[in-house]
């Protein structure tokens, strides 16, 4: 299977994988033959990328160390949840956040047992979801970052639920500054910046959790060099948890398309990770982030200076740089016979 951006989708691909919308049901369905209609009625969901199988894309495995189907599943928990606090329904709250809690839980138990140590798969959002599913994929990234510091099994779920929860304080925010087009005065800035330790608040106050993970919430805005907020804190007295969260915070965020901007490509964010160690990020941890978190997610189509295409088959643990690529097009046209090469090699 392989990445298509949506306008590139074509009549008799195949859809390779299920993508849920905001209200959890199946917007494209796997095995699907796409034809015209299809792609008219999707069109409406703003859907920015699908797997897809087409003859470029055979024998291309993308190896998701999560289902999409419990990525589904801890979303819409979350959506729940969030919605709950929003509108001050405490009665709610512990129901709710056990069923948070059993997803987070299976998935750090999915993570472990399927001895996954390399996220290099491509994140799909869709913009009105994007604040559900970005806290699924943080926690993904986190996990990953997580196993590779040898984090036991209680460690790393408390490091999963920081990363879940980590911008819970956004629901005491209002949305139309969160969602604001235009550019925020410095009186919405700073309620936005508030969000950090609305969220420690709220959730040492209301949520029954391991209290690292209250700090974790509370600390994911600060940055090494002490130019974070809320508590402009340094180093190593910034929660552990929250150094992490935040690289895979900013990673995530840059790579995922916005209403005010459009992605960044997953090598030009992991670039800005490397660029912010030391200043905004733990440098320990961008060096544990570059052996761990690949640039190039597996099925992305790159175009090569020299003006040939191909799609990422293959990443290598501690060489972020290195993919093995399968040549599709040269100039503009399919090749008769795809072959590989190594990113990066002569
Ligand atoms: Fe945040």
């Amino acid at each position: 299977m392989r990445l298509v951006a949506f306008e590139d989708l074509k009549p008799n691909m195949l859809i390779a994988d299920d993508f849920y919308g905001i209200s959890g049901a199946k917007l494209a369905k796997k095995g699907v033959t796409i034809t015209e209609k299809y792609i008219k009625n999707l069109a409406q969901y703003e859907i920015p990328f699908l797997y897809v199988i087409d003859k470029y894309g055979a024998n291309i495995n993308v190896r998701c160390s999560i289902t999409t189907s419990l990525r589904n599943e801890a979303t819409q928990h979350l959506k729940k949840l969030y919605n709950s606090i929003r509108i001050g329904r405490e009665n709610e709250l512990s129901k709710l956040l056990k069923k948070c809690t059993e997803a987070v839980s299976k998935l750090v138990d999915d993570i472990i047992a399927e001895k996954i140590d390399l996220y290099d798969v491509f994140d799909i959002k869709m913009i009105e979801n994007y604040k559900y599913q970005q806290p699924v994929n943080v926690m993904i990234i986190s996990l990953i970052l997580g196993k590779a510091l040898g984090y036991n099994h209680v460690e790393l779920y408390e490091l999963a639920l920081a990363a879940y929860f980590h911008d819970i304080g956004n629901n005491f925010i209002k949305e139309e500054v969160l969602t604001k087009f235009e550019k925020l005065t410095d009186d919405e800035y700073d309620m936005i910046k508030g969000h950090a330790e609305k969220g420690y608040k709220f959730s040492k106050e209301k949520l029954m959790l391991p209290m690292k993970i209250y700090l974790a919430i509370g600390q994911h805005h600060e940055r090494y060099d002490g130019s974070g907020y809320p508590y402009s804190k340094n180093g190593d007295n910034i929660n552990r948890y929250s150094r992490i969260i935040a690289i895979a915070d900013v990673f995530d965020a840059l790579s995922s398309r916005r209403r005010q901007r459009p992605a960044l490509n997953p090598s030009q964010a992991f670039k800005i990770i490397i660029e912010g160690s030391g200043k905004q990020f733990d440098p320990e941890l961008v060096k544990i982030f570059m052996n761990v978190v690949s640039p190039y997610p597996i099925g992305y189509t790159l175009k090569l200076p020299d003006g040939r295409e191909g799609v990422v088959i293959k990443n290598f643990k501690g060489r972020p740089f290195n993919p093995i690529i399968k040549i599709i097009k040269e100039d503009g046209r399919s090749v008769v016979k795809s072959y590989d090469i190594t990113l990066g090699k002569k």
